[in-house]
């Protein structure tokens, strides 16, 4: 009987997983929808998008809620744009409907609880023809999803001409995702440089000679940032074919207090830091594979 019950309670939690991320995906992309529309009207977007204006066909990492996109469209750019959360896409493809743009969801993720705190994503395969489309959103966590990594590997490798990843966050359970070993990943700014890693071998693997991977992270402006940021990248991109190329940042000004997700800085011990009364600033990198 005891068994029984704890079965029982264990499936219980089991299900409570799904359904949690479910809810905090959903409550994560409506606090980014507000955050990145006053982005959009403060024209960072524009700015950003000005980053890679040679680049024509592009493949988006992480596109939230779709202001990004928009701007990437509205620049001329042709796009295939991943994210995780399927809450945020769902968001991006109504914005960029209405904002007149042909566009192609592909939702594909299984949620798996594996215990009462971790769970995995499975994903199906996929196939679309971008030719059809002005933008391809698509459901997939680009550092653990083989099955689209290997379809742009070899199907689309000769028409991306350049990858973005702008604003890297999450919602506050994917360190719940199994992928992440917590006790080697311990806050959001570990979980920052595990991921940009990862993208720089995934992107090493995706972009032919001569293309382009453009970074943009939110920062705290301090007199060396340029030498920091090259630092930081050429850590981050180490193994790779990637060359630092070059580095501008713009200064920007949070959303209000209760809107949206803010920035999240860490010193060296992995505590937070009240950047209140910082001069903040979005600083783009742009790689080059040699
Ligand atoms: C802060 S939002 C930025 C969205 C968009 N780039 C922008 O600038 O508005 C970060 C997005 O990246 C997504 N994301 C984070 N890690 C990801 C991964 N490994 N694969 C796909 N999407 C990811 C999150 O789900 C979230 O929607």
């Amino acid at each position: 009987m005891n068994s029984l019950i704890n079965n029982l309670v264990g499936a219980y939690k089991k299900d409570r997983v799904s359904e949690k991320l479910s809810e905090v995906r959903d409550q994560y992309s409506k606090e980014w929808y507000e955050h990145s529309k006053a982005f959009d009207e403060r024209k960072y977007y524009e700015w950003m998008a000005k980053r890679v204006i040679d680049y024509k066909n592009i493949l988006e990492v992480g596109c939230g809620t779709g202001f990004s996109t928009l701007n990437l469209l509205n620049q001329g750019h042709k796009v295939i744009a991943v994210d995780e959360n399927p809450s945020c896409l769902k968001k991006a493809e109504k914005l960029l409907k209405e904002n007149g743009y042909n566009v192609k969801l592909i939702l594909r993720g299984k949620v798996i609880a594996i215990d009462s705190q971790k769970y995995e994503i499975k994903y199906k395969d996929l196939t679309f023809n971008q030719v059809d489309y002005d933008v391809v959103l698509v459901e997939s966590d680009f550092i653990n999803d083989d099955k689209f990594v290997g379809f742009i590997k070899n199907d689309l490798t000769e028409v991306i001409d350049g990858i973005v990843c702008w604003l890297l966050g999450t919602h506050n359970m994917r360190g719940n995702n199994s992928l992440f070993n917590t006790t080697i990943t311990k806050n959001s700014s570990d979980a920052r440089i595990f991921v940009q890693k990862r993208l720089y071998q995934i992107c090493d693997e995706i972009l032919s000679s001569g293309k382009g991977l453009n970074i943009i992270d939110r920062a705290v402006y301090q007199e060396d940032l340029v030498e920091m940021t090259k630092f930081e990248h050429i850590r981050l991109s180490r193994g790779t074919g990637f060359c630092i190329e070059k580095i501008k940042f713009v200064d920007y000004e949070e959303v209000g207090k209760d809107r949206g997700t803010k920035m999240i800085a860490r010193d060296e011990s992995g505590g937070t830091i009240n950047t209140d009364n910082y001069q903040k600033v979005l600083v783009s990198t742009l790689s080059i594979k040699k």
